[in-house]
């Protein structure tokens, strides 16, 4: 497939933007202050904290605190690593149904109930196996990406 620019000057923090490369979801989030502060909070929840597994390998410039070129910008595949369902966006923070009560936002699977935080890391003890894919990206300039 060929690669996918997208213009990710109208996506406002804590918003979240879809779009589709080689069949699949890509989401691109603009990531507030305080979620990105939030992140470095769960290492110890996390089942791959550092993106080291390989099944889905993570890009060396996406092996970082906020797994990502630009801290704001997360960019993975909304694809969850189980059985491939797309995981909801739960970005609000705070207990809510089938969350911890000290939910700091990311994704929650509604198939079998895997969540992910807002880097798109998989939590400890969830069926799904592995984080979220980063896709190979790019930044052409501030306000174009390039996927693929
Ligand atoms: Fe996501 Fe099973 S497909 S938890």
């Amino acid at each position: 497939g060929a690669p996918v620019e997208v213009d990710i000057s109208g996506i406002k923090p804590g918003e979240k933007l879809t779009v589709e490369w080689r069949g699949k979801p890509v989401w691109i989030v603009r990531r507030t202050p305080e979620q990105l502060a939030a992140l470095s909070k769960f290492d110890n929840e996390l089942a791959d904290p550092n993106s080291a597994r390989t099944a889905y390998p993570t890009p060396a410039y996406a092996k970082n605190a906020a797994r990502s070129i630009k801290p704001e910008f997360l960019v993975v595949v909304g694809i969850c690593s189980h059985l491939g369902c797309s995981p909801s966006d739960k970005f609000q923070m705070g207990p809510q149904p089938s969350l911890p009560d000290d939910w700091h936002g990311g994704f929650l699977c509604p198939c079998h109930g895997s969540t992910f935080d807002l880097a798109g890391r998989v939590f400890k003890n969830k069926p799904a196996p592995d984080n979220l894919e980063v896709p190979p990206h790019m930044y052409l300039s501030d306000a174009k990406l390039l996927i693929g």
